[in-house]
């Protein structure tokens, strides 16, 4: 039995604790909006937040993540996922949305600090979530975007 704390709350999974955190999401919590993309740290589909930092579920054993703070897509919030996800919605930036959360959550991270970047700090951030769909242009314009909405 493995003791984490997902969004907040403190959740017991009986699992091997060599399991990739991602199946204990997806298969033992029931949180899908984390998604398999590449399984080898590659495509950034499976981001999540490990004390705010954005981390590859699929590459990180859940029994090394015990007792630390996980985010996912359905629990992140605060100022910054906030003005994310409004701006997102405002340049309608998902496609097939199937790389999305990740996204979202690389742009919360890079927000929270780094309030003001640059393209350059974007590209940096965001280099290792891959879009089969092609939103990068508008992933850009949406991350400028939620840094004015923190602004104002
Ligand atoms: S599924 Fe984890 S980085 Fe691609
Ligand atoms: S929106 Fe389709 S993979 Fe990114």
């Amino acid at each position: 039995m493995i003791r984490l704390n997902v969004n907040g709350e403190e959740r017991a999974v009986d699992v091997d604790p060599d399991t990739p955190l991602l199946w204990v999401l997806r298969d033992e919590l029931r949180m899908t909006g984390t998604k398999y993309g590449c399984g080898i740290a590659a495509c950034g589909a499976c981001t999540v937040h490990m004390d705010g930092m954005p981390i590859r579920a699929c590459q990180t054993a859940a029994g090394d993540v015990e007792g630390v703070a996980i985010t996912t897509i359905e629990g992140v919030n605060g100022k910054a996922a906030e003005a994310v996800q409004e701006a997102w919605r405002d340049l309608d930036v998902p496609q097939c949305g199937y790389c999305q959360s990740g996204q979202i959550l690389a742009a919360t991270s890079l927000l929270s600090d780094t309030p003001k970047p640059t393209d350059e700090d974007i590209d940096a951030a965001m280099s290792g979530n891959l879009c089969r769909c092609a939103t990068y242009h508008r992933i850009r314009a949406a991350i400028h975007r939620a840094a004015e909405k923190m602004e104002g």
